[in-house]
């Protein structure tokens, strides 16, 4: 068996905590998108125990990688706990971006098994499962355009981004995510998104209204870094991208352009300055 799968990053097209539960995870209001920027996966039957190999020395290979968590979780499912796999990763997605890499490897490990065991959970047994490797594999799994809220894993079907090139640029550092979300407990929240309007206007079609509309309370938090991330806006809406936003907690930030060419050149000058710049699209439904 030799099988690949592609895993797509995510963006929050706006992202909004409503507070922090008993529980300790927050109460997010999260509209997301899949887009084309992507890790392929290529798993085999080899072996014993399950491993991940990858392009980035840095990613691990043992079960702090959530595509191993997401093997050993789902042969447990169906009673195959014995078989040996190997999980080859061709990241392209960055690290601690704030675009779901992790996530997005964990539930393409899902969708792949799943498809070579014949199906054998439905589709509420994967997401199911997906939820519990952590907060943003179900979307991940699902894909498209979604309304993630709770923990991330309620999701409720919303109107695609209208068309338009999404720059991404990821600037040298990494935001760790428990970090954020910890400087946040610390600070009230003053601006809220206007959610409602947004997936309105995304409804409607309407670029310039859903740019209006972009906005992330992570990017209000005491943290010198919030300065790099307002930059690197800055130089998005100078290259004339309708609007910029951070991703979920960062670092990665995108702008939204109406014109190929525009993001393009935008991109190019931008990644000789941060490092990492690609213009995506949005991608539909995964499963
Ligand atoms: O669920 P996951 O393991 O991806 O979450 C990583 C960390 O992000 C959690 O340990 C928690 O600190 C934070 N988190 C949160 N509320 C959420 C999602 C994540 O506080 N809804």
């Amino acid at each position: 068996m030799s099988i690949q799968e592609k895993a797509y990053a995510k963006i929050n097209i706006s992202l909004d905590v409503a507070g922090k539960r008993p529980d300790g995870y927050h109460e997010m209001i999260m509209p997301m998108q899949t887009v084309s920027l992507c890790d392929t996966l290529t798993i085999r039957r080899e072996g014993e125990g399950i491993r991940a190999r990858s392009n980035l020395r840095y990613v691990p290979g043992d079960e702090r990688n959530l595509a191993v968590r997401a093997a050993k979780r789902y042969l447990e499912a169906i009673g195959e706990e014995g078989q040996g796999l190997r999980i080859e990763l061709d990241k392209h997605i960055p690290v601690g971006a704030g675009m779901g890499g992790g996530s997005a490897d964990a539930a393409a490990t899902l969708r792949a098994l799943n498809r070579a065991y014949g199906d054998r959970l439905s589709r509420e047994e994967l997401t199911a499962l997906a939820a519990e490797i952590g907060s943003d594999v179900a979307f991940c799994l699902v894909g498209g355009t979604m309304l993630a809220t709770g923990r991330g894993e309620n999701l409720q079907p919303i109107a695609p981004l209208p068309p338009c090139y999404i720059a991404i640029v990821k600037p040298a550092f990494s935001i760790s995510t428990p970090e954020l979300f910890n400087k946040l407990d610390h600070a009230p929240i003053r601006i809220h998104p206007d959610t409602a309007g947004l997936i309105e206007a995304m409804e409607q079609g309407d670029l310039q209204g859903v740019c209006r509309r972009l906005y992330n309370v992570f990017e209000d938090v005491d943290d010198r870094r919030m300065r790099s991330i307002r930059q690197i806006k800055g130089e998005l809406l100078d290259g004339s991208a309708l609007g910029a936003v951070m991703t979920g907690t960062g670092s990665a930030v995108f702008g939204l352009f109406e014109d190929a060419e525009a993001a393009a050149r935008c991109c190019a000058k931008l990644k000789k300055e941060y490092g990492f710049a690609f213009v995506a699209e949005s991608v539909g439904t995964l499963l």
